[in-house]
């Protein structure tokens, strides 16, 4: 990488293949889910995510770009770290906290690839981009204050 603009083309590569990893982890995460609120909710952001794939096609489009992915070491972690508590649980209720923990700390993943993508998308005039960066944005901020919520309201107090 030499400029900004191939550093936000290898960011964009990344989160890509985060996105794509992630269809195949929350699918086991509802599963493992007992809570249906939570249950519903990973099931709900599974058709986000494949939204979000979509769109991040046309981001690539927006930029004359191939949409392809670039291995992230980082996401692959975190899913790694969710299918180790997954296993680790011993009752249901603890089994549920932790995936809301570990739910969250992807969501702030992606909370923080899709703002920093979306301020140079707008350094580099990809207009297009940044307001579509910014969808998806609000929609990871969306699905990190539903978890906040369930966590807080309902699942932690049990
Ligand atoms: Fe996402
Ligand atoms: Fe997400």
């Amino acid at each position: 990488m030499k400029t900004m603009e191939d550093v936000f083309e290898h960011t964009l590569q990344d989160i890509y293949y985060a996105e794509n990893a992630l269809t195949k982890a929350i699918p086991k995460a509802a599963e493992a889910a007992s809570n249906k609120d939570l249950k519903s909710g990973l099931e709900e952001h599974l058709l986000e995510t494949k939204e979000q794939i979509k769109i991040l096609k046309q981001v690539f489009k927006s930029i004359g770009k191939e949409a392809k992915g670039e291995k992230c070491d980082a996401i692959e972690g975190l899913i790694k770290e969710t299918e180790g508590i997954i296993e680790e649980a011993r009752t249901q209720k603890a089994r549920d906290i932790a995936l809301i923990g570990a739910c969250q700390a992807i969501e702030h993943y992606e909370i923080s690839r899709y703002g920093t993508l979306r301020e140079w998308a707008k350094v580099l005039g990809h207009d297009e981009a940044h307001d579509m960066l910014t969808q998806i944005l609000d929609m990871e901020k969306a699905a990190n204050s539903k978890l906040t919520n369930l966590a807080v309201t309902e699942a932690n107090k049990k």
